[in-house]
């Protein structure tokens, strides 16, 4: 029987505001859980919390209310178990590729011989062979996303954690990287938890999608996402595949009028 890799229980964020002096609700109730090796992937209307549930997985956060658990221990704060990949790449333009690849190992102390060829292997694995003494101005913004994934894979984490990581790519790059994506899944055999806001990248990457409610946020709905693997990009064609996308549209687009709604009511009251 799979294990479940990270389980959320009753998870309540909720924000002070020093200028209104009051609270923000960005998640209530949030329960889910994901298995050991699982792809999956969250959408929902922008505010409904997505980022938030990631800085709570990741630590950076400690909840209002509820539990989270990865691994099955509680999360107190950041860990190595735990890679995140966030939309910029944030690499460090003075330090190599290898040099930021293997940033993360020397923080560890891990900066050896095998570290480095850990390094070089995810580099070979992110498609970034022969680039590992040039320089993040030198690269394209596609090569510097694979760069921040090879970095946060060298690690070893047990759960990759991605907020929107390909949205500043142009539309090829980012369906070849989805594509590669999944390669790499594949090869390092990882848990991931995916956050975007185009759909159809959320179907074609995950075994799950998750749809998160208008704020406070919350899980509306989880939907098992039955194409066979491997998946070439031409799978997106596919009536099933569509069938999926048309579900999940309609889903969202309740969120979003809801979202929409709640923030003109956000506005009235603070003018
Ligand atoms: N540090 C903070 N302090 C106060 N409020 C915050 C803070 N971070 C987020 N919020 C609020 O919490 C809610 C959820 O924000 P969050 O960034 O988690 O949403 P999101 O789903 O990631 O949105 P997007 O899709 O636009 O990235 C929003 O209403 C936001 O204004
Ligand atoms: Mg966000």
């Amino acid at each position: 029987m799979a294990q479940t890799k990270l389980q959320a229980t009753g998870l309540r964020m909720e924000y002070y505001q020093p200028r209104t002096g009051g609270r923000l609700l960005a998640l209530d109730n949030v329960n889910l859980s994901v298995e050991d090796g699982e792809f999956v992937s969250i959408v929902g209307p922008s505010g409904c919390g997505k980022t938030t549930f990631i800085n709570l997985c990741d630590g950076l956060l400690k909840p209002t209310a509820g539990n989270l658990v990865i691994d099955g221990k509680q999360v107190t704060g950041p860990g190595t178990d735990r890679g995140m990949v966030f939309q910029d790449a944030c690499l460090m333009p003075w330090r190599t590729v290898l040099k930021n690849v293997t940033f993360g190992l020397e923080c560890q102390s891990l900066n050896n011989t095998e570290g480095v060829e850990r390094a070089r292997k995810f580099i070979q694995l992110v498609g970034l062979t022969g680039f590992e003494e040039h320089y993040p101005h030198e690269l394209s913004g596609g090569m510097q996303q694979r760069c921040n994934l090879a970095r946060a894979l060298t690690v070893d984490p047990e759960i990759l954690i991605m907020d929107e990581p390909f949205a500043a790519l142009d539309a090829q790059t980012r369906e070849i990287m989805q594509l590669e994506l999944l390669r790499i899944w594949r090869e390092a055999q990882k848990t991931v938890l995916f956050i975007t806001h185009q759909i159809n990248e959320a179907i074609y990457l995950a075994d799950r999608v998750i749809v998160f409610g208008a704020r406070p946020g919350r899980v509306k709905e989880t939907i098992k996402i039955d194409i066979p693997r491997p998946r070439d990009l031409a799978v997106k064609r596919a009536k099933q595949f569509l069938q999926y996308e048309d579900h999940l549209w309609t889903l969202i687009e309740e969120e979003v009028k809801k979202t929409m709604i709640q923030d003109q009511v956000v506005h009235n009251i603070n003018r």
